[in-house]
């Protein structure tokens, strides 16, 4: 019988290697796709995995530099995060390996796609919006929503019983990992009282052991997007790879937190975004006296909607890319230097420069007198502005 062609999003982890096997026997001829946003050596396991498993065509494509330059960079000029912590590393790459793999599916003419998220988060989802954008009439096998294979232990003896072989820490949690995040969710962190052990933490020291003296770097902002570190430019990938590496030695950008799902569940997540925890805290201090103050504001109501966008899988909607048009927009005013100290976990700022700057120390200051501010007005301002409040 003629074998129907099915698309899988490979990570070449726990779930996604059974699923290779999973479709075969359903008679599927598996083409994998393992898209290379800086996970680093789990690529060459996912091409091996997949070669033993007989998939004939493996896709596998390099796109940290798009994945930065038109997600990442996108996202981070909003300054805001799921839930106040969240760095949205993995809704962002989402929609990005979608595109991709819906070219591979367009161009091996296959009319089925698949992936390994579970039935009850929220990468289902993202997945599934993003592959009926890109072609309504592709028909979707989501393995977790039907398989007998029901939870992790199921997994793992379907592994054992093929002889796929797992490593260590993957057993213990449900990871997902680019160049911009490690997250961790399942396994023991589904108890609230569960403190993680120190060396689930992969990409940060802790600060018991990070370095004990301050680092100082500047970073220059262009139209928004950083550029410089301290003086040097860098391309995407080498920029996220040197403030990684700061933050990292650091103990920069940890979070466990509870988040709420799209589909209404509470689930528990630890994060560890080192680099984009700096170029956010350094943004916002820019943002601070660059933006006039009713952009700031306007701007800042748009964003809770907009990483609630990002975080329902809803990057491709119109309403996702009208506010990025707005908050596009406002980035002409982002330039500047931006030194910061970077010390045990936590970042403090040390100079601000910017030649949009509208800060004005004529205004602000006790000490001096501006000609375009007379304290005398205030009076007024604050009279007419009480009367609803004594009526
Ligand atoms: N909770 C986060 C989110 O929904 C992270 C999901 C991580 N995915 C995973 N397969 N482990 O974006």
């Amino acid at each position: 019988m003629h074998k129907k062609k099915i698309v899988l999003a490979y990570s070449g982890g726990l779930d996604t290697s059974v699923i290779i096997k999973w479709l075969q026997e359903k008679n599927f001829e598996v083409i994998s796709f393992t898209a290379d946003i800086g996970q680093g050596g789990e690529i060459k396991i996912a091409k091996e995995r997949a070669k033993k498993f007989n998939v004939k065509k493996i896709f596998i494509k390099n796109l940290k530099n798009e994945f930065i330059k038109n997600y990442i960079f996108p996202y981070l000029r909003s300054s805001f995060c799921y839930e106040n912590f969240y760095l949205l590393g993995t809704a962002i790459a989402r929609p990005l390996i979608v595109k991709e793999l819906m070219k591979i599916a367009y161009f091996t003419n296959s009319n089925y796609v698949a992936h390994g998220a579970t039935g009850k988060g929220n990468d289902q989802i993202r997945f599934e919006l993003g592959f009926k954008y890109f072609n309504s009439n592709i028909n979707i096998i989501a393995p977790w929503r039907i398989w007998e294979l029901n939870s992790r232990n199921s997994l793992l003896n379907f592994c054992i019983k093929n002889n796929i072989k797992i490593n260590k820490k993957t057993k213990k949690y449900s990871i997902d990992k680019n160049l911009f995040h490690n997250s961790y969710e399942g396994g023991n962190l589904d108890n609230l009282l569960y403190e993680p052990e120190e060396n689930m933490w992969e990409n940060t020291l802790s600060n018991e052991i990070s370095i004990d003296y301050p680092i100082y770097i500047s970073i220059t902002f262009k139209n928004g997007d950083p550029i410089k570190i301290n003086n040097t430019y860098y391309n995407n990938e080498y920029l996220f790879l040197k403030l990684n590496k700061i933050g990292s030695i650091t103990g920069i950008g940890r979070v466990d937190i509870v988040e709420n799902r799209y589909i209404g569940i509470k689930s528990r997540g630890c994060y560890e975004t080192p680099g984009a925890t700096i170029i956010m805290f350094a943004r916002k201090n820019l943002e601070s006296f660059v933006l006039d103050k009713e952009i700031y504001f306007f701007k800042e109501s748009l964003s809770i909607n907009y990483t609630k966008l990002i975080y329902n899988g809803y990057w491709w909607s119109p309403e996702r890319i009208l506010i990025q048009n707005i908050i596009d927009n406002i980035q002409k005013y982002l330039n500047g230097v931006i030194k910061i100290k970077i010390f045990k976990g936590h970042i403090s700022i040390v100079k601000r420069y910017s030649f949009n700057s509208l800060y004005d120390k004529k205004n602000s200051s006790f000490d001096e007198i501006s000609k375009k501010f007379n304290q005398i007005d205030s009076q007024g301002f604050i009279n007419i502005n009480s009367l609803r409040l004594i009526i």
